[in-house]
């Protein structure tokens, strides 16, 4: 099975860290977002990949030379402009020669999601598109999908109204497909595939979904980055972990911590260097950055290569960007952009 794992996005929403860093390979629990999600697909049988990409394409290609991510063979599609969803899942799949059923899905979908029997129901509806439902309780920020007793979707509204949601389950970002998708999307158009292709789709009566209530995080967020984090190290989500677990924190190899210094519920990157009396919590430092004596790091995400300064206070859902230096007793809240 083929998947066309959509990377391009500009990843606004966890800015200034994805100025220089794709979204996609911001490690979750210390390994890159898009080996969790490859590795996942792997074990429901997927062998080849296409990576759909516009933003800071060479740092993948720089990052995985090779050409495999989680035990899958991938390969790199460039868009010559963003596409939007759909118009990017077409470039991807004509680049790759798509002519039978595959998978897409959101590179920043982090599931436990039984892809296996997504599959089995698409194939036994003999759908042209099946999607992952997962239920929330605030639907309003996603696409929203009712379906009928039978799976088949009568309704997809993205992003509705406060109170008209016609239900609670979500587009959980992992579509199967038939390779008839493609004629559904003009060459080189920017289209998405949420507001556009699936409510026509549900307009024809060929669009199914399943709900699927496993493990499900979208990781776009500051917040639900660090989610996707502590939900690894407290064990709601289980996965391999590429160092040990001390005292609910996952310190990567070269990384150094004074024994003055509390780290609770967060992952140290390699060469991170923690100082005298340093405090962090619940957050996430990357690789080679340094954190000054006495510096208050809680609900953080730290930057490769970042500096901060010794007293400094970064609580909220604050982000640093790669090689940021936070003066000397600074304060730094993120919490307008924590959502
Ligand atoms: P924000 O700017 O924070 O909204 O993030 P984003 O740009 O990643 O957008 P969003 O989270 O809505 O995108 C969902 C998935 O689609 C992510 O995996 C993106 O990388 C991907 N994506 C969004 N737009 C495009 C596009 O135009 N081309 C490609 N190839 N992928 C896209």
């Amino acid at each position: 099975m083929q998947a066309v794992v959509l990377v391009g996005g500009l990843g606004t929403r966890l800015r200034p860290l994805t100025e220089t860093i794709p979204k996609q390979l911001l490690p979750v629990a210390g390994v890159p977002m898009i080996e969790r999600v490859l590795e996942q697909l792997s074990s429901h049988g997927v062998d080849r990949a296409i990576l759909s990409m516009g933003y800071l394409p060479a740092a993948f290609v720089s990052a995985y030379p090779d050409g495999i991510i989680g035990g899958v063979h991938v390969s790199f599609a460039i868009e010559p402009v963003a596409l939007g969803t759909a118009g990017a899942i077409r470039f991807a799949g004509r680049s790759g020669s798509i002519d039978e059923t595959f998978l897409a899905v959101n590179g920043d979908v982090m599931t436990d999601l039984d892809v296996t029997a997504l599959i089995a129901v698409h194939r036994s509806k003999g759908a042209e598109a099946t999607i992952h439902l997962t239920p929330v309780d605030d639907p309003g920020r996603y696409g929203v999908v009712a379906c009928d007793a039978a799976g088949l979707v009568t309704s997809f509204v993205e992003k509705p109204e406060p109170g008209s949601a016609p239900s609670n389950n979500i587009n959980a970002g992992t579509y199967v497909l038939e390779p008839s998708f493609f004629d559904r999307v003009p060459d080189a158009t920017t289209m998405s595939v949420e507001r556009e292709v699936f409510p026509r789709m549900v307009h024809e009566r060929t669009l199914y979904a399943v709900v699927d209530a496993s493990y499900w995080i979208d990781a776009g967020t500051p917040r639900a980055f660090l989610q996707a984090n502590t939900d690894i190290l407290d064990g709601t989500r289980v996965v391999p972990l590429p160092g040990a677990l001390t005292g609910g924190a996952l310190v990567l190899e070269g990384a150094s911590v004074s024994a003055s210094a509390r780290v609770t519920g967060s992952v140290l990157g390699r060469d991170v260097r923690v100082g005298d009396g340093a405090s962090i919590v619940d957050s996430v430092v990357l690789e080679g950055a340094t954190i000054g004596d006495r510096a208050s790091v809680t609900d953080a995400v730290i930057g490769p290569g970042a500096v901060i300064g010794a007293d400094a206070t970064l609580l909220g859902n604050c982000l640093i960007g790669a090689c940021e230096h936070v003066p000397e007793r600074a304060r730094r809240s993120g919490a307008a952009k924590a959502a």
